[in-house]
Parts: structure tokens; C-alpha cells; sequence
């Protein structure tokens, strides 16, 4: 993507102040989302340093399906959830991991045959504890992560400490 369409797509992201909670800029990605060309330009940066090197997307619940899915499809493979605890039929692996003031725990089906290999993608990294878990997700499946890209790297919360390598299409 053109550097002017990618300053385009980062100008619709809105930062929200005191959401969910006082004192927390939320980055609300939902008016990237509506708008074709920024979406179609964060896509293909999202997947541009792995280009056929991967045979899956993997998105992370919530907002990690809404690029996950749309990156599968650009790049003309599938797409696998991993979903908060609960929500899967047949879980093959879990995970828990810590939040602020809690834990989650995320789950993962295998239909994957051996040997595939897993773009990993959700739209922010913060403490990187949401990705850091999905990958142990997928080690515990024996499935290979062959990369990882995030949206937005909100570099001041640190995760690269906890998940190395990310591809990250802005940051703030
Ligand atoms: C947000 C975001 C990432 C995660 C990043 O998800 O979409 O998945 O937090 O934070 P971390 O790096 O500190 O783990 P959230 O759990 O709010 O779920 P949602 O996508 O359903 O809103």
C-alpha cells in the first residue's frame, strides 16, 4: 500500500479517552474498519512481510477476527478463531493468561494437518499477554507460528517483552 493511503487508514483510527474505564485511551479501529480503501490498505500491510509464507490466519476474539478474516481472504487462505473459554465445541488446547485485574483463558480447535503454518494477527498489542498465550496455544497443538502482526503496537505498555518479533503496521 501507498504511504498516503496508510496515513489515511491511521488517521481514522480514533483514540477515545477514559474507555472502558477512567484513565485508558481506547484505540477504536471501527472507522478504519467502514472505510474501503483504509481497510483494503491495512490488510495488505498486515500480511505484506509474509507474503506466501503462510497457509492460515489466526485471529484473536474480538477484534483480531475482523482483520484475521479479512486477511485470509486477500491472501487466499483460511482462517482459525481463537476464542475466549466457552465458546468452542471441540477446545484441543487453553490457555490462561493474566489481565489487569483478572485472568482469561483462550481456546483453539485443531483442524489444522501437519506441518501448517499460522500468520497470527490481532489489531492491538498492549501487555502482549493476549498473544503472548496464543502462541502457547498453538505450541501446545505442535502448530507452527510462522509470524505475527498486530494493527497497532501501543509501545508504552511494553509487550515485546512478552511477544517478540511482531510485525506491526502502527504505532502510538
Ligand atoms: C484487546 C485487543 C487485544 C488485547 C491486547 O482485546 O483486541 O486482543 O486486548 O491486550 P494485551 O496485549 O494487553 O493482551 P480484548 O481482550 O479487549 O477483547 P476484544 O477484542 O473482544 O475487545
Amino acid at each position: 500500500p501507498s504511504a498516503d493511503a496508510l496515513a489515511h487508514a491511521e488517521s481514522l483510527i480514533r483514540t477515545v479517552p477514559d474507555y472502558p474505564e477512567p484513565g485508558v485511551l481506547f484505540r477504536d479501529i471501527t472507522p478504519l474498519l467502514a472505510d474501503a480503501g483504509a481497510l483494503r490498505a491495512v490488510i495488505d500491510a498486515l500480511i505484506e512481510p509474509f507474503d506466501g509464507g503462510f497457509d492460515v490466519v489466526a485471529g484473536v476474539e474480538a477484534r483480531g477476527f475482523l482483520l484475521a478474516g479479512a486477511a485470509a481472504t486477500v491472501a487466499g487462505v483460511g482462517m482459525v478463531p481463537v476464542r475466549k473459554a466457552g465458546k468452542l465445541p471441540r477446545p484441543a488446547a487453553s490457555v490462561s493468561y493474566a489481565l489487569e485485574y483478572a485472568r482469561a483463558t483462550i481456546e483453539v480447535h485443531d483442524d489444522l494437518a501437519p506441518g501448517t503454518r499460522v500468520l497470527l494477527v490481532d489489531d492491538v498489542l498492549a501487555t502482549g499477554g493476549t498473544l503472548a498465550a496464543a502462541h502457547e496455544l498453538f505450541a501446545e497443538l505442535g502448530v507452527v507460528v510462522v509470524g505475527t502482526a498486530v494493527l497497532m503496537e501501543l509501545e508504552a505498555l511494553g509487550g515485546r517483552a512478552l511477544v517478540h518479533d511482531v510485525h506491526t503496521v502502527f504505532t502510538a
